[in-house]
């Protein structure tokens, strides 16, 4: 092993025999550095909930204080910091500029070629301030939407920030992301502007992002302007852009690097997020300003416990909550450094990410169970070659992590000295709910206890608590500040999908899990048709439209797949259209098209033509029963069935 940082090892408890009930309790040096020494008396403080989280409001720079911490008075419509004035850029940039923090590097962007650019807070408030005025020259007022199809680069940040800085809405569309999910997600939040770049670095290729965005705006009647971010230098000629589009470098030209924030209502609009629900098209999650600043910068402070003197490393993308949340606002309303990774995990070679720890002294690491996985394949030859002493705590998101791939990463990346993070969180909670604190005896595959602040349980369909051990669903019974506030344009369904589903005026998360004897949550994975791709959010139904919408296919069924990396791939059973064969040809044709309506992300397992779909009476296709088939399990309750 390398050189340790003389850190102390974690000790584990192995008096219980099974596995899964390993305990591994944190090195006195992890607990006497940690903000909260004591994880159990946090959550009791946490019981007050308003108490709480107004004590965490109080680090920021607010314009005008709230008068009320939180308005329940029309649930689920709650009110957090209520008439409280406040800038969120101004918090995460101009605030540190007059404190020692000004000629730190806020943002380290790195990528798979190992080209790296440090901007510091000053440089970065400089950036978006260009852009914030260059925005105001297009048109952009408060409450206008801005969507940005870019890779991971300094100039989305910028972009974001500047969005925040004068009261734009902005709403990102993920990279991976189609054309036909581009045109879904830019035309229901009507963006009036659009970003996006000549390409991005992906396993030693480019991909032209340019090529899909021209495509898509076509269909996309709301935008004015393109802005093109001429991002891997493939030289796209001026004469080539179109009147709608400008570059970039071109916009920010000249432009006042002054720029006074927006006053920000508490509870105004900052960002719509698409994400996928059980049925129908993707949801607009909205969040709005102060509570979310609170809940993420609290959380990260805590859970991660960010010091003045941490390299924080997040590697999600900022396409995804995870990358909102913790790579940009997170860190940068506490003034951390964050670093920016484009590329994959394992381009060049499976080591390229531990070099970066090594390279640059990383040392808070938040990673996704499937890249854990996909990077164990390859064995610990590759964080072997690098110096990882610099790492003290791990995290993981976006699914189960699963005992063997988390001892993996513990013993392999953490070399048994660091705290692993299991976050349970959604793209609606808009921070960690359910997570473990670093002074917390951890098990592998628990999130542990939901965080100080927060009250979860699970519970049955009639609201009850389920008995210890047994599974149910996950529900959150009290808000917390970086809840989202509802579903762009469709409030209806945002009382349907979360807050009807389970009696008692609760969230309900759309998860199952269970408790176990020591009140620790174990997440099982959704509780209805959302699938976990790589931990990707994926509906079914988007699929079986993008299938249905080719014209071989009648009808369509898709369920998930368990994939020892993936987590889950995509099976479908295809009806297809009278005389159709489902040779390999049609299958290569099909698995294009649904790549083109989605997107790189609808990873496809199989396809298998059926005659019969299982439904309901009612003609819902029962993916339940498709399921239990394809696993060999019994089909239980079958009553519903038409056939
Ligand atoms: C799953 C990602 C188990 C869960 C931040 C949830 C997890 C969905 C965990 C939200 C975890 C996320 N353990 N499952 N630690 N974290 N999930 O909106 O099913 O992309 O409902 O947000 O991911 O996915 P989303």
């Amino acid at each position: 092993m390398k050189k340790g940082n003389g850190g102390e090892k974690m000790t584990q408890d192995t008096t219980v025999l099974l596995d899964e009930r390993r305990i591994f309790k944190p090195s006195k040096e992890i607990i006497e550095r940690a903000h909260i020494k004591d994880w159990e008396a946090e959550i009791e403080k946490g019981k007050d909930i308003e108490k709480y989280w107004a004590e965490k409001a109080e680090q920021f720079e607010w314009f005008k204080k709230y008068d009320k911490v939180l308005d329940d008075s029309n649930k689920p419509f709650y009110k957090w910091f209520v008439n409280g004035k406040i800038n969120l850029a101004y918090n995460a940039v101009d605030r540190w500029i007059h404190t020692e923090k000004r000629n730190q590097v806020a943002i380290l962007y790195v990528n798979e070629r190992g080209h790296e650019k440090k901007i510091t807070y000053y440089e970065l408030y400089r950036e978006v301030n260009k852009l914030a005025n260059a925005f105001k020259n297009l048109g952009v007022k408060k409450g206008d939407k801005v969507s940005t199809y870019l890779p991971m680069c300094p100039e989305l940040i910028i972009t974001l920030l500047a969005c925040t800085k004068i009261g734009a809405i902005h709403s990102v569309v993920y990279s991976g992301l189609s054309v036909g999910a581009f045109v879904d997600r830019v035309n229901d939040a009507e963006a009036k502007v659009i970003l996006t770049a000549d390409g991005t670095y992906r396993r030693g290729k480019i991909i032209d992002l340019k090529k899909i965005s021209d495509e898509a705006v076509l269909r996309c009647p709301t935008v004015e302007t393109i802005v093109v971010v001429n991002h891997t230098g493939s030289k796209i000629e001026i004469s080539e852009l179109s009147g709608r589009e400008i570059f970039y470098d071109r916009l920010i030209e000249g432009e006042p690097v002054e720029c006074e924030p927006e006053h920000m209502d508490a509870e105004d609009p900052l960002f719509i997020l698409y994400t996928s629900g059980s049925t129908g098209k993707p949801k607009g999650v909205l969040h709005t300003t102060a509570g979310y600043m609170v809940g993420v910068a609290t959380t990260l402070r805590n859970v991660f416990d960010i010091q003045d003197d941490d390299l924080w490393w997040c590697t999600g993308d900022i396409g995804w909550i995870t990358g909102h949340s913790y790579v940009l606002y997170g860190p940068l309303l506490l003034g951390t450094t964050t670093v920016v990774y484009e590329g994959a995990p394992d381009y060049p070679d499976p080591g390229v990410w531990w070099n970066i720890v090594e390279r640059y002294g990383v040392t808070k690491f938040y990673t996704a169970p499937t890249a854990i996985r996909h990077l164990m394949r390859f064995g610990n030859r590759y964080p072997n070659i690098y110096d990882l002493s610099s790492l003290k705590i791990l995290g993981t998101v976006g699914e189960p992590i699963n005992p063997e791939a988390w001892v993996w990463y513990y013993k392999n990346i953490g070399k048994e000295k660091t705290p692993i993070m299991d976050t349970w969180w959604q793209t609606e909670t808009g921070m960690h709910l359910i997570s473990p604190l670093p002074s917390a005896p951890l098990k592998p595959g628990s999130a542990t206890k939901p965080l100080p602040g927060i009250d979860a349980d699970v519970v049955d369909v009639d609201g009850k608590p389920v008995p210890m051990g047994k599974g149910g669903l996950l529900v959150i019974k009290t808000p917390w500040p970086a809840m989202f506030r509802t579903l762009y344009k469709d409030e209806q369904r945002y009382m349907d999908v979360y807050w009807t589903d389970v009696p008692g005026g609760v969230y309900s998360a759309g998860d199952m899990a269970r408790k176990d004897e020591d009140g620790y949550f174990w997440i099982q994975g959704r509780s209805d048709d959302v699938l976990k791709i790589a931990g990707h959010r994926v509906g079914t139904s988007e699929v079986e439209s993008a299938f249905v919408s080719h014209p071989a296919v009648a009808e369509a069924a898709v369920i998930g797949k368990s994939d020892p990396i993936k987590g889950e791939v995509i099976k479908a059973f295809l009806i297809l259209k009278e005389g159709k064969k489902l040779d390999t040809n049609l299958i290569e044709e099909l698995s294009r098209h649904v790549r083109y309506e989605l997107g790189p992300v609808a990873v496809l397992g199989e396809m298998e033509q059926v005659e019969k779909l299982p439904k309901t009476r009612s003609g819902k296709i029962m993916r339940r029963i498709l399921r239990a088939k394809e696993e060999g399990k019994d089909l239980g309750d079958t009553s519903t069935l038409e056939e």
